[in-house]
């Protein structure tokens, strides 16, 4: 079977050079032969979209709704074989494969929404006979550069509104994760979006990632922190509109007044779940002292339940870690926060039946805040256990961080509640919640180094894909 193709300017073109996708889960299955494009076929697709772009924002709102709509509705209808296909490429469970894909339909039901709601405002004169308007246009070619660990649903939330507000797409998905990235953009292209407006080119991002940054108007990147500070350090040359999403070093507090069940729950779930690939991703479980013991004992058993093993196998619960280089970092991780002092519970090379990258979940007990593994961001079932006196001293740790994407505190006082949701310096406060695992219709993003640029999703993506513009008109 011939690679699957880039799509530029409406054609599937083949790469100059193809690439097996390989199943973390079992790696003598590939999953198929993905295309790598060339710098040639990015100015290619830049051309192709900068063509397009001007047709499909004179394209009703109607129009754009619809290609939308139908692609949420396949996404939909297809979402246990697309989800069977995401946590083979990916790692994954199946649960949470087909999760995503869920999720990622979601994003293009409410973004059809989006495209039809009012955009623009009109000002009362404050000069007589000048009329003033705000009307919101696209910004133009958009560059979309997504991870692996959210393969469809981070492509979703970035595409979808690029197309409601009229933009035009390139699209470059994880190297290590073209298959779903394949399928959206296979259902897209059947779903009617125009020749050109919706490119996909796979590839490595040393090969095409500059030229894609260099050509295009505007780039949405979520991926890591020195990639996103490369992009941003080239695309500012050109005051190209940036948007960045990055790492994350989410605290979860856990505080003496807690239900232990719930506190325990959060923790596993935001900590190991999705293999603790999540930039949403509990890191560091910040616990005040009269519950530490209890939560550490409970949360330990627990771990020692899961069940971990192929993604696709429906006992599983934690899936394998996405490749082996994301696997080597978590163990150089284990060893240096073994080095720093911390015990480390769990946190072992599992083997199973298939030959794949399995790693029981760890927690870093003992661990302090000042601590590389509680600074860096890991990426992987890792977090660290810091025992801290009381709420003060964990809302001071939890803020201690270089990030600011996620935070989360589990309480039973609404005192402390309310006062973290005011303290936190992160973009989202999860409380009684797991920090990751978010809705579709509100905005994602955090502060510091976590994320650059106006919020993802919601009503909110609005303010990356448009561009304002204010009109005085006499009257
Ligand atoms: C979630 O926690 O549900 O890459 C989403 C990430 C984030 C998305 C997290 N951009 O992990």
């Amino acid at each position: 079977m011939s690679p699957h193709a880039n799509l530029i300017a409406g054609e599937w073109v083949s790469g100059t050079d193809s690439r097996p996708n390989i199943n973390p889960s079992d790696t003598s299955d590939t999953v198929g032969d993905y295309a790598a494009a060339d710098a040639g076929q990015v100015t290619d697709a830049i051309a192709a979209a900068r063509a397009a772009q001007p047709g499909w924002t004179k394209t009703t709102a109607q129009d754009r709704a619809a290609v939308l709509a139908r692609t949420g509705a396949e996404l939909m209808a297809r979402s246990a074989e697309l989800g069977e296909l995401l946590s083979r490429e990916e790692g994954k469970t199946r649960a949470e494969g087909v999760g995503e894909v869920v999720r990622a339909a979601q994003v293009f039901q409410f973004f059809a929404g989006e495209a039809i709601r009012a955009l623009g405002e009109k000002y009362p004169p404050v000069r007589p006979g000048v009329d003033v308007d705000v009307t919101r246009e696209p910004v133009g070619v958009v560059g979309i550069i997504t991870p692996w660990n959210f393969p469809i649903a981070i492509a979703a939330w970035k595409i979808a509104p690029a197309l409601a507000f009229g933009n035009a797409v390139v699209f470059k998905p994880a190297d290590l994760t073209p298959a779903s990235a394949w399928a959206l953009a296979d259902i897209l292209h059947r779903a009617g979006t125009p020749a050109g407006v919706l490119n996909l080119v796979m590839g490595r991002g040393s090969v095409i990632g500059d030229p894609l940054v260099d050509g295009v108007d505007a780039v949405s990147f979520t991926g890591s922190v020195p990639t996103g500070r490369r992009i941003a350090a080239r695309a500012i040359q050109r005051m190209t509109r940036l948007q960045l999403e990055m790492g994350g070093k989410n605290p979860l507090v856990v505080l003496d007044d807690s239900d232990l069940d719930t506190a325990v729950n959060c923790a596993l779930n935001g900590a190991f779940f999705q293999t603790g690939q999540r930039c949403t991703a509990s890191s560091r479980l910040i616990v005040t002292e009269a519950i530490h013991d209890a939560f550490l004992d409970r949360l330990t058993r627990e771990m020692a339940k899961l069940r971990i093993g192929h993604a696709l196998d429906p006992e599983t619960q934690i899936g394998p870690v996405a490749d082996e280089r994301q696997l080597e970092t978590d163990w150089d991780y284990l060893r240096i926060a073994r080095e720093e002092g911390a015990e480390v519970v769990g946190g072992e090379r599992l083997d199973r039946p298939t030959r794949g990258f399995f790693l029981s979940p760890a927690l870093l007990v003992g661990a302090t805040n000042a601590m590389r593994s509680s600074r860096e961001e890991i990426f992987g079932p890792v977090a660290s256990l810091i025992r801290v006196k009381d709420y003060d001293e964990a809302l001071a740790v939890a803020n201690d961080t270089e990030f600011g994407l996620s935070s989360g505190i589990c309480t039973t006082s609404l005192k402390y509640a309310r006062d973290f949701q005011r303290n936190s310096a992160a973009g989202l406060v999860m409380v009684n919640l797991p920090t990751a695992g978010l809705d579709y219709h509100v905005p994602f993003g955090g502060r510091k180094g976590s994320s650059y640029g106006p919020r993802e999703q919601g009503s909110y993506a609005r303010e990356f894909f448009t561009s304002v513009k204010t009109s005085y008109v006499l009257a």
